[in-house]
């Protein structure tokens, strides 16, 4: 199915070519002065440089073809060679029934699959999920699901931080604690406990006990630094430490991320990939694409365009470990092995642009990927507190993640109990379905790559352009359908009519554009137009609500219209917040 735009940028062209122009030029947008038409189309302006004619003289030749249209109800050509436009409400009614009869809304399916990776998320395990992590679970899931809705085969990877420096922290505090333990007992040769040695919560408190050691006593450190060494060249004790830490970890992630709505298809880890470097390694040295460059083995990858310096991607240290780069390029190498994907996207903090700028481009000149692998790197900004810096807790620690969450759910569970149309009970669980999307659309809303300030009040309000007041409008638009079929309605049989008024119409109009928004949010992969989207949708819903009767409409013909209005409303709504990743409650 076409989109609107699309549609009438159709008729327009077929005027364009009647009247003797090229249809190029007949470009329909949105109109810029919505108080004197709905649409608009500016080619003639262009045109005239081509045909050696007033813009005004093309205008009125094209809306000569235009008069008793069915799409419009009104083409004006108005100085100095706009053409105005106003649709004709019958037509919008048509494509608007179609439009809910079709597969997903109008919204076609890519016509050529690809299979894509999504690296996100990409927690640390061991240490816990701070809000750093939040914005990639966020807007990773929601790209996610925008690329799968166009009908892409997706793969979620959320990439363990799982082999570094924390893993060595942990063994030795534990060793400090437990020497008896088995695991460094060096002659011991039978099998490891099955059980673990730690609790998640011994867990949560053995990392920053031994991160905030290690950095005042420098033999901690180093023993540290070893105890990493020796697990990574597979130390057996160190080993069986590590599998009980990943066991422990990855259950409590779960958890988080599953309150947040955040799915992961795969749960591979950087660990995952070291048994690759080797190879990687020795092909990288004998290809001849890597140098030693004061005991370290590098690859070079600056180009003669780049106005910034961009160093040398490093493979391995002088103590020949493994580097982050390194094990960018060896996931790289295994994606393509296993996944063989068309494009991989990573949504990572953008402070680490260059990083996946070495990584890229030395995944392709030495072959890792081949070459029509699409590598995209989304670089999300920092979410600050209202004092402008890096979010915090009151006390100016890291705010962990749970911890924010509860706070927002706290806040809307005062606020949901203050309407008092709900039990506590109830207020709870619609407190956390609420929260969620305060949360995330507080974030989506703004464009991914710019730093935002999270402000537990204005998210958490109902009113603005916020998750709740999305919320909050569908749960109106539902109440209202319920009733309706309370009193013996039927949403199967009802079919959108002729709008009555400019609200509705403008409601409609609205609606009408969401194939066409998909598209934009896809191509971009721009999610904050979602919420732009349907910021502007539940703004027309509320101005129509207020300004019809609907349920107490007495000719039941146009109450079922305005009924089938507000399913398609709902339908749009419903989409949309799916694909940033909360749902609506039933109430609020
Ligand atoms: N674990 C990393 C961090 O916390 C993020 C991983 C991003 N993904 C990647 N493929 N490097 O900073």
């Amino acid at each position: 199915m076409k989109t609107w735009l699309n549609l009438i940028t159709a008729e327009m062209e077929q005027a364009f070519t009647t009247a003797g122009y090229d249809a190029g030029y007949a470009k329909v947008t949105l109109s810029n002065r919505p108080d004197l038409c709905e649409y608009q189309c500016n080619g003639a302006m262009a045109a005239a440089k081509a045909y050696r004619k007033a813009p005004i003289m093309i205008a009125g030749d094209v809306v000569a073809h235009l008069q008793e249209n069915s799409c419009f109800e009104n083409a004006e050509a108005v100085a100095p060679g706009f053409i105005n436009l106003k649709i004709r409400p019958a037509f919008l009614a048509v494509f608007l029934n179609e439009m809910e009869k079709s597969d997903n809304l109008g919204v076609e399916k890519e016509s050529n699959p690809k299979t894509i990776v999504i690296d996100y998320g990409g927690p640390n395990v061991a240490k816990p999920l701070h809000v750093g992590h939040l914005r990639s679970a966020i807007i990773g899931e929601s790209v996610k699901r925008i690329v799968r809705y166009k009908g892409n085969e997706v793969l979620g990877d959320i990439h363990l931080g799982d082999w570094g420096y924390q893993m060595g922290l942990i063994i030795t505090e534990l060793q400090r604690r437990r020497p008896d333990l088995p695991y460094f007992d060096e002659n011991y040769t039978g099998e490891y406990p099955q059980e673990p040695p730690f609790t998640i919560g011994e867990l949560e408190e053995i990392y920053p006990m031994a991160s905030a050691y290690a950095k005042e006593h420098e033999d901690y450190r180093e023993k540290a630094l070893h105890a990493t060494y020796l697990l990574q060249n597979g130390h057996p004790g160190f080993r069986a430490i590590w599998q009980h830490i990943m066991k422990v970890s990855v259950t409590d992630l779960k958890k988080n991320y599953e309150k947040l709505h955040v799915n992961f298809e795969l749960w591979k880890g950087e660990a995952d990939v070291q048994k690759y470097i080797p190879d990687m390694v020795r092909s990288l040295k004998e290809e001849g694409y890597a140098r030693y460059d004061e005991g370290a083995l590098v690859v070079d990858v600056a180009e003669e365009e780049d106005n910034k310096a961009v160093p040398p991607c490093m493979i391995l240290k002088s103590d020949g470990a493994a580097l982050y780069d390194t094990t960018d390029l060896a996931t790289l190498l295994e994606r393509e092995k296993l996944y063989r994907p068309d494009q991989v996207i990573y949504v990572v903090d953008k402070r680490q642009e260059l990083h996946f700028v070495q990584v890229f481009r030395c995944a392709r000149k030495t072959g890792i990927v081949r070459p029509e692998v699409e590598l995209k790197f989304l670089g999300f900004g920092t979410m600050n507190g209202k004092d402008g810096k890096p979010f915090k807790t009151r006390e100016g620690g890291v705010m962990r993640l749970e911890n924010l969450i509860r706070e927002i759910d706290e806040e809307m569970w005062k606020k949901i109990m203050g309407n008092r149309t709900v039990t506590a009970e109830e207020a709870r669980k619609t407190a956390e379905i609420v929260g969620l999307a305060a949360i995330k659309y507080g974030d989506l809303s703004n464009q991914a790559s710019k730093d935002y300030i999270f402000d537990v009040d204005r998210f958490t309000s109902f009113e603005g352009n916020t998750g709740p007041y999305i919320l909050y409008t569908i749960v109106r638009i539902k109440s209202i359908l319920n009733k309706y079929l309370e009193s013996g309605g039927s949403l199967e049989t009802v079919a959108l009519h002729s709008a009555q008024s400019a609200c509705e119409k403008a409601l409609m109009l609205e609606t009408a554009r969401f194939s066409e928004m998909i598209e934009t949010v896809y191509e971009e992969i721009a999610p904050h137009k979602i919420c732009a989207y349907i910021y502007d949708v539940a703004n027309a819903f509320n101005k129509f609500y207020h300004e019809t009767k609907i349920l107490s409409e007495e000719d039941t013909e146009k109450k079922a219209g305005y009924i089938a209005l507000l399913k398609l409303t709902k339908e749009v709504l419903e989409v949309c917040i799916e694909l940033l990743g909360f749902d609506a409650p039933e109430r609020m």
